[in-house]
């Protein structure tokens, strides 16, 4: 255990040095700024938190360096703040310097407080959370980590975590991150084949996974599951699986019963020093492609970003409970259900369930009996949720609430306004964040900006510290002022962005640095209102939004042609009351195949399941004749999506069209829907 610990970030020194601070007495107004951040005391000058955001993207070097160098345990410290040209999409921070993740995550904070809670798991049965100190924690991950090891897992080996939130699914992630494997959490509503295919783009041997899992009160086979991929998947050398039930599941000689090994393993493991920019994981997402991109993070530069994003967003006290409710399958759950909240000493849920089991007040009987004081959810579950009234959310006690987030999509104001006013009682900030997979942490947000900034309903408003955004115009001109509308890109690095796609780092760099240079290009669209914020428009890409989950229309295309009765296929999103986005197929069918509608859309919907997951099923399937091409043979979407959204007198310029008779016919099919949808 040598190499632990410099614990800067919760240091008693630091705390007295802000203390004395306090005392000096300055007289700026209500806004104390090192009382809000310590570090600022380094910064001579800077009073205020527009202050504080000016230093960070003009002088990034200093802010970072200080905030890395103060907020972090470092082994060794770093010699170089970033060292970043976007033209390459080279992108390093802290080099030189050497940590530990999980030790930031855990070691630290047992030293403070060992019998702090670090985890609550809200398991789906209701009612039967399980609550987990710093010092069991450690227990858990060190006993894994040396089961890893003892398996054959080396620094650098990717491991795949397909399991739903679970202590022993952190647990997990941080033994990764102790002996240094990158971990590739895959959400564990992927299917099968969606699972294969990331085990095989990360070449990786090992799986992590549960025996069964619970659902809504619904078992799931995750096992089953793993046993379909791993046969796809020849590099799998061992599958760990942990026991989510009782129920026994047939082992094979590679399956190893995770708990039972950990049980003969020390409950110590050395952490490994690791390099600031040594991978720390990878996490999949959708692209314009059909092939899901392994989005690569590393370690010191991630977890600094997460953690100050979890503090200055939320506003995030010592003792306060975090509630974040996305499946750590997602970006989302590494950065705001464990990275960023155990960083910082905090308390994390763990949520297992859904927002309707066992009824459409789960979410607020749970804010009530975990007197959780910060709550992150996804616009899709406040549109679900409203539907069903208020008297799910006002018979339980909700005044522990401080903040409440949303993420993932563009909130709708009514949505916006019921959390506000219903959930929040009118009394906590809504604050609509926006990021991305590849952004690692928060970007614009209305806070910070101090406890009494405006925020404006159903906007993200403000850069973070550190984030400059800049608006684009099609010809990749920078659009100055206010009241603009363009492409969405951030002109300067930052220590959480991505680092590169894994094993395609040409993709990485056309991906994100060719349509601006030297910018990063989010893909969104946004406006910048007339006051100077910021609000996401939505996409730009091929890429669809279905609650809150990123899909490529070319994955679904690609899923619907392997049904052996499809010539072939367009997908566009549409509009969704519920789920914000959903898809829209468009089908051609092989010459001379005979098959009813039902019976097609039932197969389609299953194929979708079948080789992606189940939410990426589509919503609407139409036989034509024809899809509408322009000469050169390119599918015209945007025709197809004025089609859908029945505005037809808008589908623009046809000149480069193929054939109009093909765009008259899909007319007519659609208006033979909508009529039917009306009857029914
Ligand atoms: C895409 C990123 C970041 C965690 C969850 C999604 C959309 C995200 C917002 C928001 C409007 C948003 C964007 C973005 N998005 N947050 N507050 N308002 N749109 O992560 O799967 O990487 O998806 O989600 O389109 O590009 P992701």
């Amino acid at each position: 255990m040598s190499l632990l610990l410099r614990p800067a970030f919760a240091s008693p020194q630091l705390h007295l040095r802000v203390a004395a601070k306090l005392h000096s007495a300055r007289s700026c107004s209500t806004f104390n700024v090192t009382g809000y951040m310590p570090e600022a005391a380094a910064f001579p000058g800077v009073r205020d938190y527009p202050g504080l955001r000016d230093l960070s993207v003009q002088h990034p070097e200093r802010f970072w360096g200080i905030l890395g160098r103060e907020r972090l345990a470092w082994i060794t410290p770093f010699h170089t703040v970033s060292d970043c040209d976007l033209t390459q999409g080279r992108v390093r921070w802290f080099e030189g310097g050497q940590l530990n993740v999980s030790v930031n995550c855990i070691d630290r904070h047992v030293h403070m407080s060992p019998d702090k809670v670090a985890l609550i798991w809200e398991r789906d049965e209701p009612g039967a959370h399980v609550k987990i100190t710093y010092r069991q924690l450690l227990e858990v991950t060190c006993r894994l980590a040396n089961t890893l090891k003892r398996q054959g897992v080396r620094k650098g080996d990717r491991v795949v975590i397909y399991m739903p939130a679970s202590p022993i699914a952190v647990a997990s992630m941080l033994a990764c991150a102790r002996i240094g494997a990158v971990h590739t959490v895959v959400f564990a509503g992927f299917s099968a084949e969606a699972l294969a295919n990331r085990i095989q783009d990360a070449q990786s041997e090992t799986v992590i996974t549960t025996n069964q899992a619970l659902r809504g009160g619904r078992v799931i086979e995750l096992k089953k599951t793993v046993d379909q991929a791993v046969k796809l998947c020849p590099s799998i050398k061992r599958v760990l699986i942990a026991m989510r039930t009782e129920n026994k599941v047939p082992m094979s000689n590679i399956d190893i019963p995770l708990e039972e090994e950990m049980m003969k393993e020390e409950a110590v493991c050395d952490p490994v020093a690791m390099e600031s920019e040594d991978m720390l994981f990878l996490l999949y997402t959708s692209g314009s492609t059909g092939k899901p991109k392994g989005v690569v993070h590393t370690q010191a530069g991630y977890l600094l970003y997460t953690s100050l994003t979890h503090k200055y967003v939320f506003d995030y006290h010592d003792g306060d409970v975090f509630g974040c409710v996305a499946d750590i399958g997602w970006i989302t759950g590494h950065s705001y259900v464990v990275y960023g909240p155990l960083c910082n000493g905090g308390t994390t849920v763990l949520f297992e369930s859904t927002p309707v089991y066992p009824n459409p007040g789960r979410y607020w009987e749970t804010v009530e009996r975990l007197k959780i004081n910060h709550f992150y959810c996804a616009p899709t579950a406040i549109r679900l949720l409203l539907k069903y009234g208020d008297t799910w959310v006002k018979s339980h006690d909700r005044s522990s609430l401080k903040t409440l987030g949303t993420v993932g999509e563009p909130i709708n104001s009514e949505a916006w306004n019921w959390y506000y006013k219903v959930v929040g009682d009118g009394r906590c900030p809504v604050l609509d964040t926006w990021w991305q997979t590849e952004t690692g942490g928060i970007c614009i947000s209305p806070h910070p900006a101090g406890r009494d900034a405006k925020i404006v309903p159903a906007m993200a408003m403000r850069p973070f510290f550190g984030i400059d955004p800049v608006l684009v115009d099609d010809q990749g001109r920078r659009l100055e002022g206010n009241k603009v509308s363009g492409s969405l890109c951030i002109a300067k690095p930052w220590p959480g962005m991505a680092r590169t796609i894994y094993n395609d780092h040409d993709r990485f760099v056309d991906t994100y640095f060719k349509a601006y240079p030297n910018h990063f290009f989010t893909g969104d669209g946004a406006h910048r209102s007339e006051e100077g914020y910021y609000q996401i428009i939505g996409r730009l890409d091929d890429v669809i939004n279905i609650s809150g989950h990123r899909l490529g229309t070319a994955e679904i295309e690609g899923a619907v042609n392997q049904h052996q009765v499809v010539a072939e296929s367009a997908a566009i999103g549409c509009a969704h009351e519920v789920k914000g986005e959903g898809s829209y197929v468009f089908i051609v069918l092989k010459d001379g195949i005979n098959i009813s509608e039902d019976t097609i859309d039932k197969e389609l919907k299953d194929i979708v399941s079948q080789k992606i997951a189940k939410y990426a099923a589509p919503d609407h399937i139409q036989i034509v004749k024809r899809l509408p091409k322009t000469r050169s043979g390119k599918i015209m979407r945007r025709v197809l999506r004025k089609i859908v959204e029945n505005k037809i007198d808008e589908l623009g310029d046809l000149t480069t069209l193929d054939d109009h008779v093909a765009v008259e016919e899909i007319v007519a099919g659609r208006e033979k829907i909508l009529e039917k949808e009306a009857k029914n």
